[in-house]
């Protein structure tokens, strides 16, 4: 049962969700005070550095909401226990990734971060408390939490009336580069839980910008679904595409030209049909893995199987884009060199997890590559981890090649073979091929896995095209 008002928030996790949600929440609610935690205290003291182009996190609109609310009504902290004690709702915004080892490994989520986040909040917490699940999370780990929190009663049993949680789920649906604009204008809040008391607490915050229609609720464990089921619904029209995209290059069809005419039945719509060179990201992949997971504890092999495929079928996609890079330039790229565009997974973001660039880069330089990477935001050192190579590195009597990083786009294509555009970054859109023609080594070739250059500009220079869903330009 709900004893007080919400004042006080705090959300465990500063990362991808946990930073942008709080500052869109604490810049449309400055009666609350919000307090985000995070055991990074290097990534705490970067969301409290009077540094703002340098943010842990890379979203258009953000640095001008931390400028208004950070040390007005958002704080970010490491002080754990202070701010459960002082929370009369906390938000459990830790990642979840997916399991490396042990049972489910490879698909299940691994939930050790949410079980420590909740025996935290079980200890620390005082009076009533509502617990909100924002990471995402197999369906049912709600109970797991609950479970937790009621234990610290058996514990603590003296303190007993001194404490009570109720649980909610509200999963995040932002995307990242459009978090802000997302999380101003979500299509839908989704709230899951079976306290009337608590789901209207959470109602009224999300009231203060949200008009009342688009707030649905629903019991826990549809909320925990619904957000697992959307992201395999968005992947599978990624691989939808991709794989139509296969067939285009095949046939002479142009990809863009069947989007366009599938988006414009509106059953299908015209949102999330690019083709590209797979979908990246923290979620889609990790997501589909879990509800296969679910699909096969439950005994449900032939639902498991369906889903897998979207994340076979993506993985196949990018390898496919690796061997026709290769193929287009003579069967080998051994002391090539290659100038890769965008690093992160898609546009207007710093993350690079599960990029298809790593995957194209790792494959090109296993076949003897010098590959030169530019991008907009993302720094060298994530690229080295990413890689697990460092930056000019030739390890001897492999045949790997190396790779540097060069952030100026015309230096860096000085005397590369090849151009291969992986992010959609507005700036290659406009890229004057020109001046890069001029510069690179002939016979020159440019990939484009995004579609996101213009042949008519191309045609007449000393470059061969490829660009992805569309045999007609090579
Ligand atoms: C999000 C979602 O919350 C997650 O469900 C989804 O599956 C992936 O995306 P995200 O915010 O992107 O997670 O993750 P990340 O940027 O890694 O941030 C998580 C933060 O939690 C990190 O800063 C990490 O240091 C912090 N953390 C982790 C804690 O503060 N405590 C822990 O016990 C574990
Ligand atoms: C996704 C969901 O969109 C979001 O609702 C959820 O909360 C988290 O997961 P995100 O991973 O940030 O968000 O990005 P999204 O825009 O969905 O893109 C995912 C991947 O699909 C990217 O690699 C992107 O490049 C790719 N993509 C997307 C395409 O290849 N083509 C498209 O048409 C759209």
């Amino acid at each position: 049962m709900l004893k007080k008002k919400v004042k006080n928030i705090c959300c465990i996790g500063a990362g991808y969700v946990g930073g942008p949600t709080m500052a869109v929440i604490a810049d449309n609610c400055n009666y609350l005070n919000i307090t985000v935690v995070d055991i990074n205290e290097e990534r705490i003291s970067k969301w409290n550095s009077s540094d703002f182009d340098n943010l842990p996190v890379y979203e258009p609109g953000l640095k001008e909401i931390i400028k208004r609310v950070r040390n007005r009504n958002l704080f970010f902290t490491i002080d754990l226990k202070n701010s459960i004690k002082n929370a009369d709702m906390i938000f459990i915004s830790v990642n979840t990734p997916t399991k490396t080892s042990g049972f489910g490994a490879g698909y299940a989520s691994d939930l050790k971060w949410v079980e420590a986040s909740a025996r935290q909040v079980a200890q620390n917490a005082v009076g009533h408390t509502i617990v909100i699940e924002k990471s995402t999370l197999p369906v049912r780990t709600a109970k797991v939490i609950k479970q937790i929190l009621i234990s610290s009663f058996d514990e603590e049993f003296e303190n007993k009336t001194e404490k009570s949680f109720s649980i909610l789920s509200n999963p995040e649906f932002l995307a990242e580069g459009t978090a802000i604009e997302d999380l101003n204008n979500p299509d839908r809040v989704l709230i899951g839980g079976d306290e009337e008391d608590s789901i209207n607490a959470l109602k009224n915050i999300y009231e203060k910008w949200v008009p009342e229609d688009k707030i649905i609720t629903t019991n826990l464990w549809s909320s925990e679904l619904s957000k697992l089921a959307a992201n395999a619904f968005l992947a599978q029209r990624i691989s939808s595409i991709n794989s139509i995209s296969a067939i285009c290059e095949a046939t002479g069809a142009e990809v863009n030209e069947v989007s366009n005419a599938i988006g414009f039945d509106s059953r299908i719509g015209f949102k999330f049909l690019s083709a590209g060179p797979g979908f990246g990201g923290s979620c889609f992949k990790k997501d589909i893995l879990n509800l296969v997971y679910l699909c096969r504890y439950f005994g449900l092999n032939e639902v498991a199987e369906y889903w897998e495929q979207v994340v076979k079928f993506n993985e196949w996609h990018t390898k496919r884009i690796s061997k026709l890079i290769v193929e287009k330039l003579f069967d080998t790229v051994a002391l090539k060199k290659i100038l890769i565009l965008g690093f992160s997974y898609k546009a207007n973001t710093n993350d690079t997890r599960e990029s298809p660039a790593i995957k194209i880069v790792k494959d090109l330089l296993e076949n003897g590559a010098e590959i030169i990477i530019s991008d907009p935001q993302v720094d060298p050192d994530i690229i080295a981890l990413d890689l697990g190579i460092e930056e000019n590195v030739f390890k001897n009597g492999s045949g790997q090649g190396k790779w540097r990083y060069h952030k100026d786009i015309y230096e860096a294509a000085m005397g590369v073979d090849a151009v291969v555009i992986i992010t959609e970054w507005k700036v290659y859109k406009s890229l004057s091929w020109h001046k890069l023609v001029k510069v690179m080594r002939k016979p020159a070739w440019l990939f484009d896995t995004r579609s996101i250059t213009n042949y008519e500009e191309l045609k007449d220079l000393d470059i061969n095209y490829w660009s992805i869903g569309n045999s007609n330009y090579c």
